[in-house]
């Protein structure tokens, strides 16, 4: 059984009242409920049991002090304190939770500052533009990489 933990940030809490141009239209309860309707699918397809826990915070402090709490790995959108903090940054490099991060929008076509990560050099990968996918596809690439750290034989992919 993996343990993973789907982290948002700050003003995630909003999807849905966001420019729907960036986040689309769904709120942040429809991205969970997306995120567990998949988790039977994911378990057949990866050959593991998962438990997934969500977090929301707006609050850093309660937010850093989820990510120490104890999980096999997470999927984080650290939403704006991607590009501000550098306490997220040292905290990620402090732990040793894979992590994917992850956003909705994609962050190459929109202003110069949204294009640096302060965390993302502390992640196994980084996944952006595919909206409520780059969860899923982070998800996925996330429990792929456990697969392989816990070594042995990686199963190999349903239907391959
Ligand atoms: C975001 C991108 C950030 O620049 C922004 O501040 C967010 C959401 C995304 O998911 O696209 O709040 O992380």
């Amino acid at each position: 059984m993996y343990r993973i933990l789907i982290a948002n940030g700050v003003n995630l809490d909003l999807l849905g009242a966001r420019p729907s141009a960036f986040y689309g239209s769904q709120s942040l309860s429809e991205l969970e409920k997306f995120l567990k309707n998949q988790v039977p699918a994911l378990e057949i397809f990866l050959h593991v049991k998962l438990s997934l826990t969500f977090f929301q915070s707006n609050d850093e402090a309660s937010f850093l002090e989820k990510l120490s709490e104890n999980w096999h790995a997470a999927v984080i959108n650290p939403g704006a304190w991607t590009h501000t903090s550098v306490a997220l940054a040292d905290r990620l490099e402090a732990l040793a939770l894979p992590f994917v991060e992850v956003h909705l929008s994609q962050l190459a076509r929109r202003e110069p500052w949204r294009k640096k990560s302060h965390s993302a050099k502390h992640a196994v990968g980084v996944l952006y533009g595919f909206s409520f996918d780059s969860y899923l596809l982070g998800l996925q690439g996330i429990i792929r990489h456990l697969q392989v750290q816990n070594g042995g034989v990686v199963p190999p992919i349903a239907g391959g």
